[in-house]
């Protein structure tokens, strides 16, 4: 028999004061949980989003989700936004992911990623060089942020001295994931068009000389018919965003956590050795994305519970990275902890996080160098941290001092 809203415990995560700590509530709770706000199901077992991650009856539909809360009105005056997320990873059609993924998979692997390791060693370094003799900063500003956006830059071939201009409109298009308001989509709209009329010139120059970038790598496709130009401006937008403000959050929220947990930071610069499995930990105990969308294009069976084609379901990687079933003690940080790398943290299945190898590799770098070189990292005394709201549901810092 069909299960329908009425028989699921019903929640509203936005009229609540801490949306992350009630998702992870209500994983406990509760297997299946309505929220109406999404008109989705949250799924939150690991026993269950695992499996339903690699799902190839579920699409991504990040999108509908956004845009389900919006008056027609509203849906209208952000249409550009939708139509540029829309075409992001080839858009909603597994054919078009599939040749996306394809195109750019050796790009980001791990052999690509590896060579570029140096240069993150040296512009880790740079910046630390920017403000050691200051003997504070803001690990978000001063490092988190421009790091990832200097790597992505580099890889798309734009040059870095706009990294600026990036930030910027990156911080606004993460706006349109952060508990969808009408000004926050019209800011992250602006943004994604002002970066399109950035790249355009960008990606003409591209066509009459190439060179050895992602940007030039798009050209090549869209003179074989493969992509439109608005296709290759989407993307761009998309993998800027994507790269940015999650390893930007990573890095951020990793340095907080090991200066909330000493003893762990003591351990990681005795043993540096570590650091993969620390950078695993943080992903799985913190990481950026709280909750993921999907839409089943099938009739599904979940726990028991019959749901048709249609339905929407929010996938909480955030309890079941915390799920006890899997994880010992799952609400201590523990960088010793040896099943920290089955973390759902960079999704899995058909949607699997393209840039993780990247990811990875810059956190890990980042962090060696800090503790490298400022042993005495700790969080500044006279000026506090500030959050803001990071994609869906979680907290991201939006300002961490620390001194040195
Ligand atoms: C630690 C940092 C990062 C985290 C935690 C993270 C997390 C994720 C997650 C959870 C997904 C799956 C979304 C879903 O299933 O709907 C994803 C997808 C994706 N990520 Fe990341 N990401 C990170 C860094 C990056 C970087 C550096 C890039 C740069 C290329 C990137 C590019 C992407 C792309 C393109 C997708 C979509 C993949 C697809 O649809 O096939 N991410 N990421």
């Amino acid at each position: 028999m069909t299960t329908t809203p009425e028989q699921l415990p019903s929640h509203d995560p936005f009229g609540e004061p801490d949306p992350a700590g009630f998702l992870l509530r209500t994983g406990a709770q509760t297997r299946l949980a309505w929220l109406p706000p999404f008109q989705s199901c949250l799924v939150s077992k690991y026993e269950d989003v695992l499996p339903l991650l690699k799902d190839p009856r579920l699409i991504n539909s990040t999108m509908i989700y956004l845009f389900e809360q919006l008056s027609p009105e509203d849906q209208h005056k952000v249409r550009h936004v939708r139509r540029s997320i829309d075409m992001w990873m080839g858009g909603s059609t597994f054919e078009n992911h599939a040749r996306f993924q394809k195109q750019l998979k050796s790009s980001f692997s791990v052999s690509a990623v590896n060579a570029l390791r140096p240069r993150v060693r040296e512009l880790t370094n740079e910046l630390l060089d920017a403000v050691v003799d200051k003997g504070s900063m803001d690990v978000r500003a001063d490092l988190a942020l421009p790091l990832p956006a200097n790597v992505i830059a580099t890889m798309l071939g734009i040059p870095v001295a706009d990294r600026e201009l990036l930030r910027n409109w990156s911080h606004n298009v993460l706006q349109i994931f952060q508990q969808g308001t009408m000004e926050r989509l019209l800011a992250g709209q602006d943004a994604i068009r002002e970066m399109e009329d950035y790249l355009r010139p960008i990606v003409a120059q591209r066509r009459t000389d190439p060179r050895d970038d992602l940007v030039t790598m798009f050209t090549e496709d869209e003179r074989e018919g493969r992509i439109t130009e608005d296709e290759i401006v989407a993307n761009c937008v998309m993998l800027l965003f994507a790269a940015h403000q999650t390893t930007a959050a990573v890095i951020t929220h990793g340095l907080a956590l090991l200066m909330q947990h000493p003893e762990q930071m003591t351990l990681l610069r005795a043993e540096p050795d570590r650091m993969p499995s620390a950078v695993e930990e943080i992903v799985r105990f913190d990481g950026p994305n709280k909750a993921i969308a999907r839409h089943a294009l099938e009739p599904i069976i979940i726990g028991g519970h019959h749901f048709p084609a249609g339905q929407g379901f929010l996938l909480s990687l955030q309890y079941a990275n915390r799920d006890p079933d899997v994880y010992t003690d799952p609400d201590r940080f523990d960088i010793t902890r040896e099943s920290a790398h089955r973390h759902l943290g960079f999704g899995m299945g058909t949607y699997y996080c393209l840039g993780a190898a990247l990811a990875r590799a810059q956190v890990d770098e980042c962090l060696r160098i800090v503790l490298d070189r400022l042993p005495n990292l700790r969080p500044a005394e006279d000026e506090a941290p500030e959050m803001a709201p990071g994609r869906q549901f979680g907290h991201i810092y939006d300002k961490l001092p620390v001194r040195f």
